[in-house]
């Protein structure tokens, strides 16, 4: 169990800013992209079913946060994903799959398990038999902690347009593999 730390269901629109706080320093975010991605966060919080979790401190401080939804072809990362995925045959991962948006946890918290369990509390609770994301395609510890879980590459060396480095598709079936 995780001493001090809480998961529970977060209230993403109204926490917006803290979570790209813990984002912009889990991840490396500069002002200018917290600026456009706080845009994008709260338009993907209006889709069909996104739901996010937060892990919280004792004294209330957002240590990580998980976010997500189930996922449709019509989203823009599904369109810029489905080519790489159709190439290798695995586009059918698309459908009936919950995919995870965005998962980081607060450096001062991390290597705890807190990403752990939220990924696996946040899947847990999505009624599709499976999950998808996308991940910097490098040996980073988010790649590793998703091959823990049980995702598998699906697409590798994947572009988003704007993003200098290229990424993995990955995917697991639900439930997430425990350890
Ligand atoms: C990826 C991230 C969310 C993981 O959260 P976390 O709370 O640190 O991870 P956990 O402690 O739950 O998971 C630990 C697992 O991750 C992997 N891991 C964590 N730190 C690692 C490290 N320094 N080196 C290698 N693997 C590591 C291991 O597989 C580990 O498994 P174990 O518990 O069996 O040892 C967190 O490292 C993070 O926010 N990173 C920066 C932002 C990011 O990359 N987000 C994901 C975008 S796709």
């Amino acid at each position: 169990m995780l001493r001090d730390i809480t998961i529970a269901p977060l209230d993403l629109p109204a926490h917006v800013d803290e979570a790209l706080a813990v984002q912009a320093l889990a991840f490396g975010l500069g002002p200018d992209e917290v600026a456009v991605r706080r845009q994008i966060v709260l338009r993907h919080m209006t889709y069909r079913g996104a739901r996010a979790l937060g892990a919280t401190t004792a004294e209330g401080r957002l240590a990580g946060f998980v976010y997500g939804m189930p996922n449709s072809r019509t989203h823009w990362w599904s369109t810029v994903v489905e080519p790489y995925l159709r190439a290798q045959g695995n586009d059918g991962w698309l459908d009936d799959s919950f995919v995870i948006t965005e998962l980081h946890v607060h450096p001062r918290h991390q290597n705890r398990g807190i990403g752990r369990a939220l990924i696996t509390a946040i899947t847990d609770s999505a009624a599709e038999p499976r999950s998808i994301l996308s991940a910097i395609d490098t040996d980073s510890p988010a790649r590793g902690l998703y091959h823990s879980l049980g995702y598998q590459d699906l697409a590798r060396r994947v572009l988003f347009p704007s993003a200098p480095l290229p990424y993995a598709v990955m995917g697991a079936p639900l439930p997430l593999r425990r350890r």
